[in-house]
């Protein structure tokens, strides 16, 4: 007998097989029962008919705990009343793993609660809606990048290097050294550009944020590409393009975790539409100010009420260009007729997801940088390598970095990130 998963049902109509699959639910009266099976692929119903089965196995199944593992016998049939499309009139079970007490029931629980118990939580089905569309973002990616060109290059996790500012490094000791654990692989990145051209990274990265917000976590995962002879203009293009095709994607193949999850796919289909609205800095402060936010003042980074607001006056994504050099880091291209800004660009979320794309065009001027390290009280000796790549053979180059898991929390229009990471290392959690 064939032994299918449940995602592979519809191959099997009329087919008596076997599945693993663990209860997730079940319910029963004195003649039927009804199984809610799950097997990581996806859910559906097993049904038991006291009349068809031996009493035996009628009487295991009415008291089956949540949560144990059985392999099930049974005939593949269609089910229009489900989503699913079909279901598994079982003929025989056996008992492989048990289960006692499950701590996750069907009641509501609370977030802390749910946070402790994440290697159980994951089985449930928004959990894994999520998963299934993290999952998509990272095929997409590999599918976008590979088809445009890029090479994918492994930056270090472990550095000596502070790119985004040294306030939030995770130091650790390195033999009689000190390194950091990779708050972004940019720099290195910009050295794999000067090699192959157009190159992304997709990794970890950590910052030591003291930050408790709906949008941060200490450990995340960054897509990082990096592109020589390019300007900023084509760099925008390449993010427009490859979020597009991120939202796309997650349309294309996650139907099913969409429904679970609630998320209008007419929403999401606006995402689609090319090109993203741009505004500058300067018009984004003008914007606000004209409209009460009396706190903001040119020159202030933006917090997220900014952030939520600027993104509702366009409904898609949002370039937010040019920010004052003073809150930028020391890497970016200074902008040719101003002194006070840089060129660089957020990505804004729709939706009051925020700020999901950070990126800019590089400074190649190696006199210019060294000042930049110097003003930033960086060791210029530490950057000496990336001083290098501007003085043999600098050329114009732009790069970004998307954050993984918010866009996925955006994507599946969930509150909060912690649940768009398996197991999220927040401020007060690193357990499980
Ligand atoms: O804007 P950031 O800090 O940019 C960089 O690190 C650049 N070196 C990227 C580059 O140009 N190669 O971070 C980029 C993105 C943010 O837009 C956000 O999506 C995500 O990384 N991110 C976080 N996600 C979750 N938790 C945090 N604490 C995050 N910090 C940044
Ligand atoms: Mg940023």
């Amino acid at each position: 007998m064939e032994q299918i998963q449940i995602i592979d049902a519809k191959n099997h109509v009329g087919q008596t097989v076997q599945i693993g699959a663990w209860v997730a639910n079940k319910r029963s009266s004195g003649k039927i029962a009804f199984l809610q099976l799950r097997d990581g692929t996806a859910y559906f119903q097993g049904v038991v008919v006291k009349s068809e089965v031996p009493e035996e196995v009628f009487q295991l199944a009415k008291n089956l705990n949540q949560e144990t593992a059985v392999m099930i016998t049974g005939e593949i049939r269609e089910d229009s009343r489900s989503k699913f499309g079909y279901e598994i009139g079982i003929s025989g079970i056996e008992v492989v793993g048990e289960s006692h007490d499950y701590p996750i029931t069907p009641k509501e629980h609370g977030t802390d609660f749910l946070m402790d118990h994440r290697h159980l939580w994951l089985r449930s089905s928004k959990q894994h809606a999520i998963m299934r569309i993290r999952n998509e973002l990272i095929r997409a990616t590999y599918e976008f990048f590979n088809n445009n060109g890029f090479v994918k290059i492994d930056p270090p996790i472990l550095t000596g290097s502070a790119p985004e500012g040294t306030t939030d490094l995770f130091e650790t000791n390195y033999f009689d050294q000190k390194a950091y654990l990779s708050q972004s692989g940019q720099l290195y990145m910009e050295a794999a550009a000067m090699a192959f051209g157009k190159v992304f990274s997709f990794g970890p990265t950590f910052r030591a944020e003291k930050s408790k917000t709906r949008r941060h976590l200490i450990e995340f995962w960054m897509i990082e590409p990096e592109m020589a002879f390019t300007h900023q203009e084509e760099s925008l293009e390449v993010q427009e393009q490859y979020v597009a095709f991120l939202v796309q994607s997650v349309l294309d193949n996650c139907d099913y975790a969409l429904h679970v999850l609630g998320r209008d796919r007419e929403v999401l289909e606006k995402y689609t539409k090319l090109p993203y609205p741009r505004i500058s800095y300067d018009d984004a402060v003008a914007l606000l100010q004209k409209n009460g936010f009396d706190d903001i003042q040119w020159g202030d980074d933006f917090g997220s009420p900014h952030e939520t607001f600027i993104a509702n006056s366009f409904d898609q994504p949002v370039f937010i260009l040019n920010y004052p050099k003073a809150i930028k880091p020391f890497y970016m291209k200074p902008h040719p007729t101003r002194d006070d800004v840089v060129i660089c660009a957020d990505m804004i979320a729709p939706e009051g997801y925020g700020e999901i794309i950070g990126g800019s065009e590089r400074a190649t001027d190696y006199e210019y940088l060294l000042e930049e390290i110097r003003n930033h009280g960086l060791d210029e000796n530490e950057y000496s390598w990336y001083l290098d790549l501007r003085k043999y053979g600098s050329v114009p180059h732009a790069g970004f970095g998307l954050g993984l898991e918010r866009t996925v929390t955006w994507l599946a229009g969930i509150e909060h990130v912690r649940e768009a990471i398996p197991f999220p290392r927040l401020l007060n959690r690193i357990y499980p």
